[in-house]
């Protein structure tokens, strides 16, 4: 028998209320254990990463320098003083990372590629070497059955660019474009799952507006042509994978934060409108060809100094897929320290709530299967969840890494998405970020995200409760 005509049956010995409000009632009351199969055959079940947090091996086999190790190298600019020199070391331990995937019955693994892994100075010569380790790395994922998803740019610019730059310069465009033809020259044969960018957003906003992340400049002269930069390499990596990728899938990924008013207020309401434009809208809004949401938000007006010819049309692509990236939500009331933004967020201890996580963040699952809606209104296609998870404080004790949080985030985060695919979203697959403790960027290794716990001196690897629960969770017949 199965559960519903249990409880068809359980719910027929109430006489007072009609069957359908004692069926709910009865469904409240004996929630049904999260399982696989609810989410049907198809979708699809991945573990990500990128290769600046987790590679290491900075001046190995002529791999060039890259913002990341000249901002972690800098003094002052990461909380921790660390590096990601050695990182998780998957440079080197990569098969062993890569059976632990197998292991724990997931079906995909994401990794980016360091751009100047593949080209030490960003543009040409290609270093073989670079080439060769991705190649390992594609070719061991594939003997181990698990399709290989890449991320063409994960934040790691080589330097040489910034010098000349970066991603303020249009050339990008150009030094791209490049890039991703040796890529899909070198690997579309294998690959056929690309996310062109993560988070451009994150890496414009932290990098060039905020000056918290590599390579550490401010300021809206800085954020506005990095911004328009990568929106225009956002579609020419689209297009560039179309062409010289037979068969591919072509996606990109953008963070999505559920931006909510302190109160409804017309003052916050305004400003949390103006900060959801900043947040979530400007990329994919602009691959859609729906322009820069300028209305809402009109600083972002000084974009069309920097935009030239046909470049409204150019960045436009028409992506198989979107990947969203969701770990919380912001609270905004209005205020005016910011002038072009006039909100800042409310912290969610000033709003008293609770869980968060080590990053601060407060534990929102509602927030993903809000942020699947949200993207359901768009005319996208398919839609991933690219990156999900959470940092807690993870102590070893006896060869286990008892993480009963992360486990409880991971259900209640998947049931929320499981609510937004039976409620039509087009919503395919689900990666868990991360698979290893990584380096947390301008964080050090501080916020552990992984499903395997790293002793960074050791670097042996335990798989965390957490681990074992997906291994569980996503086994055959589940
Ligand atoms: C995302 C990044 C990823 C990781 C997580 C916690 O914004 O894409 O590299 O840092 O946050």
């Amino acid at each position: 028998m199965d559960r519903r005509t249990a409880l068809k049956i359980l719910a027929s010995g109430f006489f007072s209320v009609s069957a359908a409000d004692r069926l709910s009632a009865l469904e409240k009351l004996f929630p049904e254990e999260l399982s696989r199969s609810q989410f049907g055959t198809e979708f699809l079940w991945g573990v990500a990463t990128s290769a600046y947090q987790v590679e290491g091996a900075w001046n190995t086999d002529g791999r060039g320098l890259s913002i990341w190790d000249q901002f972690s190298q800098s003094e002052g600019n990461i909380k921790t003083g660390q590096n990601g020199n050695t990182a998780c070391d998957f440079y080197h331990r990569y098969p062993e990372d890569i059976a632990i995937t197998n292991d724990l019955n997931f079906q995909a693994f994401r990794f980016s590629l360091s751009w100047p892994r593949i080209l030490p100075s960003g543009r040409s010569p290609v270093n073989q070497k670079g080439v060769d380790f991705y190649n390992r790395v594609i070719d061991e994922c594939l003997h181990k059955g698990l399709e290989p998803w890449i991320t063409l740019f994960h934040w790691d610019l080589p330097q040489d660019l910034e010098d000349r730059g970066g991603w303020r310069n249009r050339d990008i465009i150009e030094w791209f474009s490049d890039y991703a033809r040796v890529c899909a020259d070198a690997f579309g044969d294998r690959v056929k799952n690309w996310m062109v960018l993560n988070e451009p957003f994150a890496f414009t906003a932290l990098g060039y507006l905020l000056g918290m992340h590599a390579p550490g400049a401010y300021g809206m002269k800085n954020f506005l042509p990095a911004a328009h930069h990568a929106a225009m390499c956002q579609s020419a990596g689209g297009r560039i994978l179309r062409e010289y990728v037979k068969d591919a899938r072509i996606g990109t990924t953008q963070s999505i934060v559920i931006v909510d008013p302190r109160t409804q207020d017309p003052a916050d309401l305004e400003a949390a409108k103006r900060s959801d434009a900043l947040l979530n809208r400007l990329f994919i809004e602009a691959s859609l060809g729906m322009g820069y949401p300028v209305n809402d938000l009109p600083v972002l007006s000084g974009i069309e100094k920097y935009m030239q010819g046909d470049d409204a049309e150019l960045l436009k692509f028409g992506f198989d897929f979107i990947g969203i990236q969701n770990y919380t939500r912001v609270v905004v009331k209005h205020g005016s320290i910011v002038p072009w933004l006039k909100g800042m967020p409310v912290s969610p201890k000033k709003r008293h709530v609770s869980p968060v996580t080590e990053m601060g963040w407060e534990v929102y699952p509602e927030g993903i299967y809000r942020a699947l809606k949200y993207y359901a209104k768009y005319p996208v296609r398919d839609i991933y969840v690219t990156e999900n998870g959470a940092a807690f404080k993870d102590i070893p004790e006896d060869g286990r890494v008892h993480d009963p949080e992360r486990t409880r985030f991971f259900k209640a985060y998947l049931e929320s998405v499981l609510r937004a695919k039976n409620e039509g979203v087009n919503v395919k697959g689900y990666f868990v970020w991360s698979f290893l403790d990584n380096f947390e960027w301008a964080e050090g290794y501080r916020p552990r995200f992984g499903l395997v716990y790293v002793d960074f001196k050791s670097q042996e690897r335990i798989i965390k409760d957490s681990g074992y629960w997906f291994r569980e969770f996503l086994s055959p017949g589940k």
